[in-house]
């Protein structure tokens, strides 16, 4: 307690922590407190630390860049990197082939889409609704996933138009229908808000995270990218949550036919250390000038070690992670048969969203049986965090080191909860 007020005392509150542990070690699935408590932790830093904490290579590469020099601000040029642009070369989309780099997701979505609008010369970005890009001023002009995250700072940025993403369980209709009404109003838009011409970008994610945990579906990428091509656009994927192994591949672009123009990607990229960066072809990177986007501390030396852990760790354990993840569908689809609160689960590899609803009939969402379940996965040695507009998504995100064991451990204790929350 003496802590927490302490923390309070000088911690502005806006910074919103999820739990009120005091985490003294992290390592692999585990946080522990001073007091011996430990818990698994299936928020991975919200999608971060995919490969577990404290990942033992990882650190070993981060502590021998720490021996050497900590920054360089774009003074002088390092081996970290050129290395961790070659290990991306070969793990990205086909045609992404030369990276900037930066410090957060915001950053490098506002990176790709200052690369969008300049290389394009066109002003306009298209989004869609339900996505989630980041805070700063730029991103959070791009975020539709909650209205909260714009209250109180409007005007946002022009020129940004939101169109449908396809949430065929929200929306009550087949996969189909639903793709074919998103794209049907994204067609009214380009009639009655904004020509195709003035559009530099679609920024999309290709599984929207902090919006529900929803994968486009397929026809709706392919669609993207058609429309890409015949009108000049680029196609933005933010990579920022659904890439570094947490669909149990690369990226969640691997699971679709659909190469992407630019790529954003941040969070798992080195494991906890702050970087993130940013991708496209030859042609489109060296068309951006020297100094046209810029950063002090973009690249850091030790996070760019930190990454190439990451980037020579992460291969062989997605095979593992894709049985990990059929195994969870698996469990959670069967939980679905058995509780009436579950409406759908759904998701890509180790993304996975059990979305949470009063009844099935109304589907309204229901964000009392997402807080039941935190509060008894809290005393019961699991961390586990909501997503969804409505916080009644459970957002289902072990780290790919975590066992079938640990696995079936949380979702027994979430069928606990769910339990007794249905028994009320
Ligand atoms: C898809 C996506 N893009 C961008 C961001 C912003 O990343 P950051 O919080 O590192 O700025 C997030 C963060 O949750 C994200 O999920």
């Amino acid at each position: 307690m003496e802590f927490l007020s302490r923390h309070h005392e000088v911690v502005a509150p806006v910074l919103a922590f999820d739990t009120d542990i005091v985490a003294e070690r992290a390592e692999g699935l585990w946080v522990s407190d001073a007091n011996g408590n430990r818990w698994a932790d299936f928020a991975c830093g919200t999608a971060v630390t995919n490969l577990g904490h404290n990942h033992p290579e990882v650190i070993a590469r981060a502590q021998s860049q720490l021996g050497r020099f900590v920054h360089s601000g774009m003074i002088f040029r390092y081996d970290g990197i050129v290395s961790v642009g070659e290990k991306l070369r070969k793990v990205t989309p086909a045609g992404i082939e030369k990276f900037s780099f930066a410090n957060s997701g915001a950053e490098a979505v506002e990176g790709a889409v200052k690369l969008a609008k300049y290389t394009t010369r066109r002003q306009g970005v298209v989004v869609f609704r339900g996505s989630f890009h980041g805070r700063t001023m730029g991103a959070v002009s791009y975020t539709t996933s909650n209205a909260k995250y714009r209250d109180g700072y409007h005007p946002v940025l022009g020129s940004v138009f939101v169109a449908p993403f396809p949430h065929p369980y929200r929306w009550g209709m087949d996969e189909g229908a639903a793709v074919d009404h998103a794209l049907g109003e994204l067609r009214l838009m380009f009639k009655h808000e904004v020509r195709p011409h003035n559009i530099a970008a679609f920024l999309v994610e290709p599984v929207q995270g902090e919006g529900g945990y929803h994968p486009a579906p397929p026809a709706f990428l392919e669609a993207l990218r058609e429309i890409s091509d015949e009108h000049g656009i680029k196609l933005i994927f933010d990579e920022v949550q659904s890439g570094f192994g947490r669909t149990a591949a690369w990226f969640a672009a691997d699971h679709y036919s659909v190469d992407p123009d630019i790529i954003a990607m941040g969070k798992g990229i080195a494991n906890g250390l702050p970087l993130s960066a940013y991708g496209a072809s030859v042609e489109v990177l060296d068309a951006w000038p020297v100094g046209a986007h810029g950063t002090t501390f973009g690249a850091n030396p030790v996070a760019c070690a930190a990454a190439t852990g990451v980037l020579d760790e992460m291969g062989p354990l997605l095979p593992g992670a894709r049985v990990l993840a059929d195994r969870a569908f698996e469990r959670f689809r069967k939980a679905q048969e058995n509780h009436q609160t579950i409406g759908d689960v759904r998701g890509l590899g180790l993304m996975i969203g059990v979305e949470l609803v009063k009844d099935r009939e109304s589907r309204e969402p229901d964000g009392a049986a997402m807080q039941h379940i935190t509060r008894h996965g809290l005393a019961n040695e699991l961390i586990v965090i909501a997503c969804g507009p409505d916080a009644n998504v459970i957002r289902f995100i072990p780290p790919l080191v975590a066992t079938e064991a640990e696995i079936d451990r949380a979702i027994d204790v979430i069928e606990e909860a769910l339990d007794n929350y249905e028994q009320r």
